[in-house]
C-alpha cells in the first residue's frame, strides 16, 4: 500500500454553518475578507449571510461579484485588479465551483504575479500565498477540498488546471443550506459531475486505497441521494449527503485525478459551449463500459457499497454494465440529454473533438489506455 496524505483544508459541516464564518476566519488571524461570488449567489442571499458573520467578528469585507461560469483569464484578472484597492488579507470563494476557483485564481496572481498560465500545472506557485476559504453553494465540484483552479483561457477557451498545495483552502465551509436555493438544472448538471468524480477517481491511475477509500464514501452518499434532492429538493439530510459527497470526491480528485469522461467533455465545452455536467452526463456512461473489460472488479466493489453492503441482484449482466446503466438513469432523472446527435454537432466532427480530447491531461489517468481512436470511438458510442 501506498500513499502520502496530508490535507491541507479544515472542513467544517453543518446546518447554519456559515453564519460560523466570521469566527472561523478570525482563527486564522485575518483582517481584511475579500469575497468573491456571481451575482445569483449574491442575489440569493448567501454572500451577504457570510459577510455579516465575517463584519460580526470585526473584519473588513469587500465582494468582488464578477464570477461567471467557466471562469477566464480576463475574470481572474479583474478580480486581481479589485484585489489591488482592497488588498485583501484572506480570499473566500463563496458560491460555486466558478466562484471557488476564481478565488484561487486570484490568489496564484494576486499573491505571485504573472499571468494564469504560469500556474498551469501543479506546483507552479513562486512563494507563499494568501489563505482562502472555500465555501460551497452547490454539491459538484468539491473545488473546496482541492489545490487545483480551473481557469478558462479567454481567447482559446483551453481550460487550465492550475494545481499547487499553496492554493488550497485553509478552510471549508459545507452548510447545506446554502445548496437548497440551486435552480432544478443546477442540482443536476453539478450532482452528476460529483458523481463522475467518484467514479473516474475510484479507477483512476493515480488510484491509492486512501483515494478510494474517498472515491467509495463520495459513490456511497452521492448515489442513493441525487434522485431524492431532484424530487424534494428541500430535503437537508439529502442536501448535506450530496454536499458531502461531492467534497469527498474532491479529496479523492486531489489524490488520484479523473479519467477519460472528462478528457471527452472538455472538447465539448470548449469548442460547443455544453455546460460541463451535460458533456460529463453524456460521455461518462460509455466510459465506464469502455474501462470495466480492465476494472469490473473495482466496479463491482463500488456497487456493493452504494447497495449498502448487499450483493448486487442476480442477472447476466456484468457490475460495470450495470453501473452505466445505472448513471444513464440517473442522467434521465436529471432531465439532462443522452445523445451527442441533440446538439448541434455533425458526426463529421467526431475526429477533430477526439484529437482536442487526446490532448487533455486527464485522459493519461484513465484506468484503460485510451488513444485518440479509441476516443473517437466513445464520441461515435455517445452520438
Ligand atoms: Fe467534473
Amino acid at each position: 500500500m501506498s500513499f502520502d496524505f496530508s490535507p491541507q483544508t479544515r472542513i467544517v459541516s453543518g446546518s447554519g454553518r456559515v453564519d460560523d464564518l466570521g469566527p472561523l476566519a478570525a482563527e486564522l488571524g485575518v483582517k481584511r475578507a475579500l469575497v468573491v461570488s456571481d451575482s445569483g449567489i449574491i442575489a440569493a442571499g448567501h454572500t451577504e449571510r457570510g459577510s455579516e458573520s465575517l463584519r460580526k467578528s470585526g473584519l473588513e469585507v469587500a465582494v468582488f461579484d464578477g464570477v461567471i461560469e467557466n471562469p477566464t483569464t480576463h475574470t481572474v484578472r479583474q478580480g486581481v485588479e479589485f484585489a489591488r484597492d482592497f488588498r485583501p488579507d484572506v480570499l473566500i470563494g463563496l458560491g460555486g465551483g466558478s466562484s471557488m476557483d476564481t478565488a484561487k485564481g486570484i490568489n496564484f496572481l494576486y499573491s505571485c504575479g504573472g499571468q494564469m498560465s504560469d500556474y498551469w500545472g501543479v506546483g507552479k506557485a513562486t512563494g507563499p500565498m494568501l489563505a482562502s476559504i472555500g465555501v460551497p453553494t452547490t454539491a459538484g465540484t468539491g473545488s473546496e477540498a482541492q489545490s487545483f483552479a480551473l481557469i478558462s483561457d479567454e481567447v482559446t477557451h483551453v481550460k487550465m488546471a492550475c494545481g499547487d498545495k499553496r492554493a488550497a483552502f485553509r478552510l471549508a465551509v459545507l452548510d447545506p443550506h446554502l445548496t437548497v436555493t440551486q435552480p432544478r438544472s443546477v442540482t443536476a448538471l453539478t450532482g452528476i459531475d460529483a458523481l463522475s468524480h467518484a467514479l473516474e477517481s475510484f479507477v483512476s491511475t493515480k488510484r491509492t486505497a486512501l483515494s478510494q477509500m474517498f472515491s467509495r464514501e463520495s459513490w456511497r452518499n452521492l448515489e442513493p441521494n441525487f434522485s431524492t434532492v431532484l424530487r424534494n429538493p428541500e430535503d437537508i439530510a439529502a442536501r448535506s449527503a450530496m454536499q458531502w459527497g461531492a467534497c469527498l470526491a474532491g479529496m479523492a480528485i486531489e489524490n488520484s485525478m479523473l479519467g477519460a469522461a472528462h478528457a471527452l467533455a472538455n472538447p465539448l465545452t470548449q469548442s460547443f459551449d455544453i455546460v460541463h455536467g451535460q458533456a460529463i452526463a453524456l460521455t461518462l456512461p460509455h466510459v465506464v463500459r469502455f474501462n470495466a473489460v480492465e476494472r469490473e472488479a473495482d466496479y463491482a466493489k463500488l456497487e456493493f457499497s452504494s447497495n449498502n453492503g448487499t450483493a448486487a441482484p442476480p442477472g447476466d449482466l456484468k457490475a460495470g454494465e450495470r453501473l452505466a446503466r445505472r448513471v444513464e438513469a440517473l442522467r434521465k432523472d436529471a432531465g439532462l440529454l443522452g445523445q451527442l446527435s441533440e446538439f448541434d454537432i455533425s458526426r463529421e466532427q467526431i475526429p477533430e473533438l477526439a484529437g482536442n480530447a487526446a490532448k487533455q491531461w486527464t485522459a493519461t489517468f484513465n484506468p484503460r489506455r485510451v488513444e485518440e481512436s479509441d476516443l473517437a470511438q466513445l464520441y461515435e458510442d455517445a452520438y
